[in-house]
């Protein structure tokens, strides 16, 4: 038993269960004990029914050390056939428009650089979680890789140096309502509009199941052996205040950007142009206090936003 595991055992937690990635005590919650064992149960039948793809796994723990060493990485990443084919066809995409096609993986791992690649196989990796996509998982799969291209876009602006887990949070920050869907616990699609809404679903979850898929999410990516600063950013995209008081400055800004590009997949949903009431409202949200992105550098950003949320779903759904 880990140290960790050792502190949420004492505090009342099921046993698997991590006390940092749960919720805070501004959470009162009445039965701690069923509702986290409960959420245990879920996490180890959704991380049985759909494993991470191992050799994703791997590459990603080798691209969380900044000097990963390229030939392994190639190496890694051979071992996976239909992962290396498919990042090769994403390097010849149109998100990247190499002038002259990459002929090999190394050579665009080189080009790319590797927090590109780190994005790459996360998405594939993603993607493949979502093959028999139906409604509401093609949503759920959609709405992470929208997330992701905007985070990355807002991560750019401000010159953030944790662009990369920006992407990896935006992307998974609703991979716990796909395993609550798969594993049957909850119908999404009785929620009708409320799914259409930022910030409610996690709220009847509370209620009907006594976790959310953002702690959820986050213990899945734990089992998956994910980054601990990921697994935080998604267990906490619900719980802004948490990011803000317990966590690093890293975490806060992380889980600021997320939400931002969350609010702003939404709002895309609904109308594709700059909207200046929606914007102004966004920049005195409580989400941008870290940030601090003025409604002109939101409006600025939008074209650049909306083409790039297309590009990366044309090649990832397709
Ligand atoms: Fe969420």
């Amino acid at each position: 038993m880990t140290a960790m595991h050792a502190k949420a055992y004492a505090s009342g937690l099921a046993e698997n269960v991590l006390e940092e990635l749960w919720f805070g005590d501004d959470d009162p919650l009445r039965d701690v004990r069923t509702a986290s064992e409960s959420m245990a149960a879920a996490t180890a039948k959704a991380t049985g029914l759909k494993p991470f793809p191992a050799v994703a796994q791997h590459v990603l723990g080798l691209l969380s050390d900044p000097k990963v060493d390229i030939a392994a990485l190639n190496d890694s990443l051979e071992k996976d056939p239909v992962l290396a084919s498919q990042l090769l066809r994403l390097a010849n995409s149109a998100l990247f428009r190499p002038a002259v096609p990459y002929a090999s993986l190394e050579a665009a791992i080189v080009r790319l650089g590797t927090q590109t690649v780190q994005e790459l196989v996360a998405s594939v990796a993603m993607m493949s979680l979502f093959e028999e996509a139906t409604s509401p998982a093609e949503k759920i799969r959609d709405h992470g890789a929208a997330v992701a291209a905007i985070g990355r876009i807002l991560a750019q602006s401000i010159r953030y140096r944790g662009i990369g887990t920006v992407f990896l949070a935006g992307l998974m920050h609703d991979v716990g309502k796909l395993m609550i869907h798969q594993v049957g616990e909850f119908d999404y699609d009785a929620l009708g509009a409320e799914l259409d809404e930022p910030d409610r679903t996690h709220l009847v979850e509370r209620e009907t199941l006594g976790y959310d898929h953002a702690v959820l999410g986050g213990h899945v990516l734990d089992a998956w052996h994910l980054p601990p600063a990921l697994c935080r950013a998604v267990a906490w995209s619900h719980q802004p205040g948490r990011a803000l008081n317990e966590g690093t400055e890293d975490d806060a800004m992380v889980v600021s950007l997320v939400r931002m590009a969350n609010h702003i997949e939404y709002q895309l949903r609904k109308n594709r142009e700059p909207d200046v009431e929606f914007l102004e409202h966004l920049a005195v949200s409580s989400d941008n206090a870290i940030p601090d992105f003025s409604a002109d550098v939101l409006e600025a950003l939008w074209p650049k936003i909306t083409e790039s949320v297309d590009e990366l779903l044309s090649v990832l759904v397709s």
